[in-house]
């Protein structure tokens, strides 16, 4: 029942139609019995919007493209790990504050430790965008060594000085040795599903495999590597934990991840 002691919450996108984030939130606060409800704002005007967050008093937000590293400017704290990555993707309003936080790199950490242990293991890291960020400063912390592969050679590059990570040669990269084999670009999304951001045949068996992207769930490079006898995690994985990791900085409480999951499978249906 929405009344006049409904908390506010949502995401801030442009365009967030889209966004599965609703999906997430308002279920999770269902189930949680919480009298909140989560809506997603196609923002037009960035400082407007953050400063509605304050005028209207606005619980939390989430944030997503293009507004990530956009967002950092307007905001009363970041958090360190925020600030490291460069890139927010939830702010939570606490006593007239604005804190910038990312649980981008925290979903993906969980999802990829529920099939393997990350200490001192190779990664193979395909992409250098925001979420390739994320994830590179998650691998970083848990003790991988992450190669970064990316179309521009350049970003790359960038990517790996500011990260610590190693950035091989185009014809290095072929005989790399993993255990771990990541995309972070968005390679493999529909429209165009008959694409895939790794060659079937540099697949190693045994590799754990993860693709964050989830339209479609069985991406093709998530197929082929089944194909090659890995063990793969589909883009809900991440999707939902950083999901439940913004649940847990806006109250406190850990949120169920096996329904968000099912929530998230049956909205993609
Ligand atoms: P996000 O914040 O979701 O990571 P992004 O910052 O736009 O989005 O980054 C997109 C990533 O996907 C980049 O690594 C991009 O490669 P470039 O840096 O070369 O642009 C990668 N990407 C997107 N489309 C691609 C394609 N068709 N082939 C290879 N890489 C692609």
């Amino acid at each position: 029942m929405i009344n006049a002691q409904t908390q506010l919450y949502g995401v801030f996108g442009n365009p967030v139609r889209h966004s599965l984030s609703p999906v997430i939130h308002n279920g999770v606060f269902r189930r949680m019995g919480l009298n909140a409800v989560y809506l997603a704002f196609e923002v037009q005007n960035l400082a407007e919007a953050i400063r509605g967050i304050k005028g209207l008093g606005i619980r939390g937000v989430s944030v997503t493209i293009p507004f990530k590293a956009a967002v950092i400017p307007y905001l009363d704290q970041l958090e360190e790990v925020a600030g490291k990555i460069q890139a927010v993707n939830t702010i939570s309003h606490e006593r007239g504050g604005l804190i910038g936080h990312n649980t981008d790199w925290r979903g993906a950490m969980g999802a990829l430790e529920e099939k393997i242990d990350l200490r001192n293991k190779k990664v193979l890291l395909l992409g250098a965008g925001g979420a390739a960020r994320a994830i590179a400063f998650g691998l970083k912390e848990r003790g991988c060594r992450v190669f970064v592969h990316n179309r521009s050679l350049a970003k790359g590059r960038e990517l790996a000085e500011a990260m610590g990570l190693v950035c091989p040669p185009a014809g290095a990269i072929q005989g790399l040795d993993v255990q771990v084999i990541i995309n972070a670009t968005s390679v493999g999304m529909i429209p165009r599903e008959e694409e895939t951001p790794w060659p079937r045949e540099l697949i190693k068996e045994g590799t754990v495999v993860m693709d964050i992207v989830y339209q479609p769930l069985r991406t093709k490079f998530l197929r082929e590597a089944e194909e090659r006898g890995c063990r793969t995690i589909d883009g809900l994985e991440m999707l939902a934990r950083q999901g439940a990791a913004q649940v847990e900085i806006w109250t406190g409480k850990k949120p169920d991840i096996p329904s968000i999951k099912e929530d998230l499978q049956r909205a993609l249906k």
